[in-house]
């Protein structure tokens, strides 16, 4: 059976002067998920967007919105993006000292919960998680910037998670971010993700449809010759 693989356009590389008609854009080209991120200057050393921009964002589609909280406090803020209309909320390991805590408020709040690892995290962070989440994000770049180029060490902790999942029987989905492209998309997928995030990629091309569309087919063909 063909698995579907779902292509996430992250928001960070739009032209943020014209947003809402490049979150249109994304939709309209066949994105299954926007991908909202979120920074603090704290966290990640940049600044981004808060939950008055997913306000807006919930207001021109209907696609997944699937927020990305890279913040210290997720504690403090789940609930505002929670309102705003965010779907997903994916936090940190390494800025949730309560981690089960905030997993479990956004659970509550009848959303996704989601939990990341930077790209020098272990998977053994997931250990005592992994049954309470829906999706696990691996960090593919050091966050705080787009652009950036994909963290090859990423492929071997993919197919390690991919047999963590597969041997605990969980239905877990496994998001990749950062410097996802046409070049590295194929090898992600046949390693085990099922979710990417491309920023640059999609926002960077002339064609959103049919770069969304090649990412889509590379991840598909990926799997097959990854034989999963
Ligand atoms: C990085 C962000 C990413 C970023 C990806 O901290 O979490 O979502 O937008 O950008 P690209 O796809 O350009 O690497
Ligand atoms: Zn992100």
């Amino acid at each position: 059976m063909k698995q579907v693989m779902y292509i996430a356009p992250s928001i960070l590389s739009a032209d943020f002067s014209r947003l809402g008609a490049e979150i249109r854009a994304v939709d309209e080209a066949g994105a299954d998920i926007i991908h909202i991120d979120v920074m603090d200057g704290h966290f990640v050393p940049n600044i981004t967007i808060g939950p008055l921009v997913v306000q807006a964002a919930r207001a021109v589609t209907g696609k997944v919105l699937d927020v990305h909280l890279m913040i210290s406090d997720a504690d403090r803020y789940v609930d505002a993006f929670a309102a705003a209309g965010a779907d997903w909320i994916t936090v940190h390991v390494e800025a949730c000292s309560h981690l089960q805590r905030t997993v479990s408020r956004i659970r509550e709040l009848g959303k996704r919960p989601g939990v990341v690892l930077n790209p020098a995290t272990s998977l053994a962070t997931l250990d005592c998680i992994l049954e309470e989440i829906d999706l696990v994000m691996l960090m593919s770049v050091n966050p705080g910037f787009g652009g950036q180029s994909f963290i090859p060490s990423t492929l071997t902790k993919i197919k390690h998670l991919r047999q963590r999942i597969t041997e605990r029987k969980l239905q877990v989905d496994i998001e990749v971010d950062g410097g996802v492209s046409i070049k590295t998309i194929a090898e992600i997928a046949a390693a085990g993700a099922n979710i990417f995030v491309a920023g640059s990629a999609v926002y960077g091309s002339e064609d959103y449809r049919k770069t969304i569309e090649s990412l889509k087919k590379l991840a598909e063909d990926g799997v097959t010759r990854g034989c999963r």
